[in-house]
């Protein structure tokens, strides 16, 4: 059963928590590609959160329709300038049909690691060919798994260290491939903490994620600016075709 850790204290914070991914040097690649893999068709983005993307993808005269779990991070979505033309379905992405096809389906920031078991991520990639057009793309934001940062032994990797928020990552069950991630953050004089369990997920698995949903890879960066994936990327914005 999926559950959401973004309640309505993240909710109201996610800016000031993480106000890296609000800046236009991390937004407007991420908006330039998916508009131009959405061709001029709608899009659905799954785990739509506050709308950090899908508003000013909206903006840029895509049409935008999400998928989301939290009722607080829609909450707050809605309370935004330009948020009327963005529709929202509440609901788990791994299974909701949200009716019509499009031309593209998106996933951002590691999100897919939020469906905790292999089932779920399975089930997500065929939940998304269902609602894609012949042709449309799938696309994922996605971190390697940091497994090579780890010293023999050792089950934490730290992946955020500032002034107001410590962040790592416990790994723990290898063979279910479940870590949790722990934030620390010193906001307006209190220490806030928030936990949530991920399942990381190699490329490779996910292209056979993609076959098993009739999805071909093609394209895979290492980031929004199309730079090439290598054996030392740390992330990648992978994109699969439906068959036709
Ligand atoms: C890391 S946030 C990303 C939000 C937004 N996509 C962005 O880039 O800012 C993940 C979002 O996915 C939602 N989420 C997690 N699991 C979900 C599920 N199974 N179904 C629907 N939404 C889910 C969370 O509530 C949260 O809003």
């Amino acid at each position: 059963m999926a559950e959401t850790h973004f309640d309505d204290w993240v909710a109201q914070r996610y800016e000031r928590v993480w106000p890296e991914l609000f800046e236009s040097a991390a937004v407007d690649p991420v908006v330039d590609l998916l508009a131009e893999l959405a061709c001029g068709g709608p899009a659905l983005e799954l785990g739509i959160g506050t709308g950090r993307i899908a508003l000013p993808l909206s903006r840029r005269g895509v049409e935008v329709h999400g998928v989301e779990l939290s009722p607080a991070m829609v909450a707050r979505l809605r309370a935004q300038p330009g948020a009327d033309a963005v529709g929202v379905t509440v609901g788990d992405f791994a299974r909701t049909i949200v009716g019509g096809t499009f031309t593209l389906i998106y996933l951002l920031r590691n999100t897919i690691t939020n469906l905790t078991t292999q089932d779920e991520q399975v089930e997500c990639f065929r939940t998304a060919a269902a609602q894609l057009a012949p042709g449309g793309r799938f696309v994922v934001e996605n971190y390697v798994p940091e497994l090579r940062r780890l010293p023999p032994g050792e089950t934490l990797h730290v992946f955020a260290r500032t002034s107001d928020h410590l962040g790592f990552e416990e790994y723990g069950d290898l063979a279910a491939q479940v870590a949790v991630s722990h934030h620390y953050w010193a906001v307006d004089g209190e220490l806030r903490t928030f936990s949530s369990p991920h399942r990381y997920v190699w490329p490779s698995e996910l292209d056979l994620m993609g076959r098993l949903a009739g999805l071909t890879l093609r394209g895979r960066w290492s980031d929004w600016h199309r730079a090439p994936f290598t054996g030392d990327s740390r992330a990648h914005v992978s994109a699969w075709a439906k068959d036709s």
